[in-house]
C-alpha cells in the first residue's frame, strides 16, 4: 500500500516568529509524526531568490530555518528534510513544466497580479520591477510537489491559488505525455491558529509586527511588553474579545489555563501582570528548544551535514523520476530511438470499476486507481445486473452520477471528490 504523501516548502527570506512556529511549524512536526504519513519538508531557498537580492541574508535565514525545524522537533529520519538547490532535477522539470504551462494562467497569478496592480495604481509601467521570477514563481512551485508526487500540501490560503495551477500544469502534462504527475491538493488547517502580531493584526514579517522565536529570553519579554492594549486600570474588567495577548496565550496554553487568564481578564488583571503570564507561558514552550536552536546555530557543519543526507534521500526519487520523465518528452539517447518507436505509446494507465460478490451473497463493486487503492466502495445490490447498472451508469456519465447514485455509494476516508471524479472522467 503506498502512504500518503504530504509535502511543504519554507521560503528562506526571513528570521522565524512566532506566528510562523504556531502556523506552520509546530503543526507540520506533529504531522510529521503520524503513521502512515511520508513527509518531505525543504528550505524554499530558489523561491527567496525571487523576493531577497542579499546573499548573506539568503545564507542566514536557510541556516535559521533548518535550525528552527530541527529544534522544535522535526526527526530528519523519519521524513525526508532537505534544501530545494540540492536537487538538481527541481530545476530541471521546472522547465519541462514551463513548456506545457499557459502564459495566461500565469497571468492571473496573484502575487504576479498585487505587483502589477500596484504599478497601474501609482501610473508606473505595469511591469516595472516585476522579475521574470515572479512571474514563473507558480511553476518553479508546481516542480517542488509534482517531483515527489505529493499528494497533500499544507499551506496558507494565500497559497491555495499556487496548488491549483499546479493541479493544472500536472494535467497538462499528463495529458501530452501520459499519466506521471499525481494531482496534489492544498491542506488548509482549520484548527490551526492565526497569530496576531504585536499591533494586532496578522503577525507577519511584512506588517513589521513580529516576535522573533528564538530571541533571548529578555528580548522576548520586552517584545511582549510591547504587545498593544487598551488602557483600561488594573482592577477594570478586560475583554477577551480583539486582545492580541489573549489569542497568543491561547495558542500556546492549555485548555484549563485559557479559562484562568479568561477570569484573571473578567476580575481586572493589570496589562503588566497578563504580560508577564504570556512571557512565562510561551518561555516554558520556547526554551528548550531555544537551548538546541543555539546549538545548532553554532555548528552549522552539522547542519549542512543533515542536509546533505536529506538531499540524497530525496535525490533517490528525484533522479529516476527525473530519467523517465524525459524519456517520456522525448529528451532520449539517440541509440534508444527505435526502441522508443516501437514502445507502446504513454498511454495513461487508468482506475478500474471491479464488480464481485460478498459472503453475505450481496454483489457489490469498487472503483480502485492503477495501483489498486480504493477510491469509490458501493453499498450492496440484489443482483449483479443492478451493481453493473451501476457501473454502466458511472461509466457513461461519470462524476455527474454521483449524486443520484449518493444512496449506493460510500466515500473513502482520505479520498478527495476531486481524485474520484478525475478517475471517472478516465473511464468515460
Ligand atoms: N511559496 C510558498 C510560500 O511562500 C513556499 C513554497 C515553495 C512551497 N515551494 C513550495 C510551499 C511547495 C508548498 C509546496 O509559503
Amino acid at each position: 500500500m503506498s502512504e500518503l504523501r504530504v509535502l511543504t516548502g519554507i521560503t528562506t527570506s526571513g528570521t522565524p516568529h512566532l506566528g510562523n512556529y504556531v502556523g506552520a511549524v509546530r503543526p507540520a512536526v506533529r504531522a510529521s509524526l503520524a503513521p502512515g504519513v511520508q513527509s518531505f519538508y525543504f528550505l524554499a531557498d530558489y523561491h527567496a531568490l525571487i523576493k531577497v537580492g542579499e546573499p548573506e541574508r539568503i545564507q542566514q535565514s536557510t541556516l535559521e530555518i533548518a535550525a528552527t525545524w530541527l529544534a522544535a522537533g522535526l526527526d530528519p529520519e523519519r521524513v525526508t528534510f532537505y534544501r530545494q538547490s540540492d536537487i538538481p532535477e527541481i530545476p530541471e522539470l521546472t522547465w519541462l513544466l514551463t513548456c506545457v504551462t499557459g502564459k495566461g494562467v500565469l497571468n492571473r497569478a496573484h502575487a504576479y497580479k498585487a505587483s502589477v496592480d500596484k504599478n497601474n495604481a501609482a501610473g508606473n509601467d505595469p511591469d516595472a520591477d516585476v522579475t521574470a521570477g515572479l512571474f514563473m514563481y507558480p511553476v518553479l512551485m508546481a516542480a517542488d510537489i509534482l517531483m515527489f508526487k505529493a499528494h497533500q500540501v499544507p499551506v496558507g490560503r494565500d497559497q491555495i491559488q499556487h496548488i491549483e495551477m499546479a493541479r493544472d500544469i500536472a494535467q497538462s502534462f499528463n495529458h501530452l505525455y501520459g499519466e506521471q504527475l499525481v494531482l496534489p491538493e492544498a491542506l488548509i488547517e482549520a484548527s490551526v491558529a492565526t497569530l496576531p502580531g504585536l499591533d494586532g493584526r496578522k503577525m507577519s514579517k511584512s506588517y513589521d509586527n513580529t516576535i522573533a522565536l528564538f530571541a533571548p529570553r529578555e528580548h522576548l519579554r520586552k517584545q511582549i511588553a510591547g504587545i498593544v492594549t487598551d488602557s483600561r486600570a488594573p482592577g477594570e474588567a478586560k475583554s477577551c474579545e480583539g486582545s492580541a495577548l489573549f489569542e497568543i496565550y491561547q495558542a500556546f496554553a492549555s485548555e484549563a489555563e485559557t479559562a484562568a487568564l479568561r477570569q484573571a481578564f473578567a476580575d481586572g488583571i493589570a496589562w503588566g501582570d497578563a504580560k508577564q503570564m504570556l512571557f512565562e507561558r510561551i518561555d516554558r514552550e520556547v526554551a528548550p528548544m531555544r537551548e538546541s536552536y543555539l546549538a545548532f546555530m553554532s555548528n552549522p557543519g552539522q547542519l549542512e551535514d543533515i542536509l546533505q543526507a536529506g538531499a540524497a534521500k530525496a535525490r533517490r526519487l528525484a533522479t529516476p523520476f527525473m530519467a523517465s520523465l524525459r524519456q517520456s518528452v522525448g529528451l532520449r539517447k539517440l541509440g534508444s530511438q527505435s526502441a522508443a518507436r516501437n514502445a507502446k505509446p504513454a498511454k495513461a494507465s487508468v482506475a478500474s470499476l471491479k464488480q464481485y460478490r460478498e459472503k453475505d451473497g450481496l454483489f457489490y463493486f469498487k472503483l480502485v486507481d492503477p495501483r489498486g487503492r480504493l477510491l469509490l466502495q458501493s453499498l450492496s445490490f440484489e443482483s449483479p445486473r443492478q451493481a453493473a447498472e451501476a457501473i454502466a451508469l458511472l461509466q457513461t456519465q461519470g462524476a455527474a452520477a454521483l449524486s443520484t447514485m449518493a444512496a449506493q455509494i460510500q466515500q473513502i476516508e482520505g479520498v478527495s471528490p476531486d481524485e474520484v471524479a478525475q478517475a471517472l472522467a478516465q473511464l468515460a
